[in-house]
């Protein structure tokens, strides 16, 4: 184990390609909904079903729907790591394909693949990319080596414990190529931590952004890395 904090010379770097997605700010209405979020809700939503997916807002997304809002970001990821449509991209946790679905149409002639544990999005997810996604789980990618030259987990891995959690991260490692993109759920402040325990439903994980910075030097992940924070 390092001791010391951390820098960009030791593999990853910090940036948020997520910056251009609509809305991270939570309304009051929003915070309203947070008192919802019970112990019973939450087991609910770690089962990553309909009702997580498109039950309540107490249990899940209120409606995970396709509107466009993922394009922006395959936009900036596109330009951002110079991609041209030659590539492979793995998106683990890729839910319903939105984000794939709109590599697709970007990026014509790119080969995407995407894996998820739930069996209700993936028998829910867009029709375009249905032939390219799979059941799994981020701690054991059904891939070889270096397989992908982007690979990509947003808002994903803070759902593991941390042992597997730190497994998901060297497996992205391992079939990575190029290119690898990891969000996860995070604070930089005790408000930040207060507004994300309350917030979540489904993190196994509250990891201030310094703690996450040590733990991706520790498995050695050399991709870039930003948080979601709950402000
Ligand atoms: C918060 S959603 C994010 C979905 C999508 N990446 C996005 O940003 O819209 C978390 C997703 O991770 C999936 N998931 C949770 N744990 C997983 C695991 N261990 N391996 C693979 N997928 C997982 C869930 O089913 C869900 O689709």
């Amino acid at each position: 184990m390092r001791a010391s904090t951390p820098t960009a010379d030791e593999g990853f770097r910090e940036v948020n390609l997520l910056d251009v997605y609509p809305r991270m700010k939570r309304n009051l209405a929003e915070r309203a909904e947070w008192k919802a979020r019970t112990p019973e809700n939450r087991l609910i939503a770690k089962q990553f079903g309909l009702e997580y997916f498109d039950g309540t807002r107490a249990q899940g997304y209120g409606g995970y729907r396709y509107d466009g809002r993922w394009k922006a970001v395959a936009r900036r990821m596109i330009d951002h790591d110079g991609l041209t449509g030659a590539e492979s991209i793995l998106d683990i946790g890729c839910a319903k394909g939105f984000f794939l679905h709109d590599f697709r149409e970007l990026l014509p002639g790119v080969r995407v693949a995407g894996i998820d544990v739930s069996r209700y999005a993936l028998d829910h997810a867009m029709e375009d990319v249905k032939p390219f996604l799979q059941q799994g789980n981020a701690t054991h990618l059904p891939f070889p080596d270096r397989s992908f030259d982007v690979v990509i987990s947003i808002n994903v891995v803070h759902n593991l414990p941390d042992a597997l959690c730190r497994q998901a991260i060297r497996e992205m490692e391992r079939v990575g190529r190029r290119h690898k993109y990891l969000q996860v759920d995070s604070f930089r402040n005790e408000q930040e931590r207060i507004n994300l325990e309350q917030w979540q439903l489904t993190a196994e994980l509250i990891y201030s952004t310094d703690h996450w910075k040590q733990l991706l030097a520790e498995e050695g992940y050399t991709g870039d890395v930003y948080w979601t924070i709950t402000e």
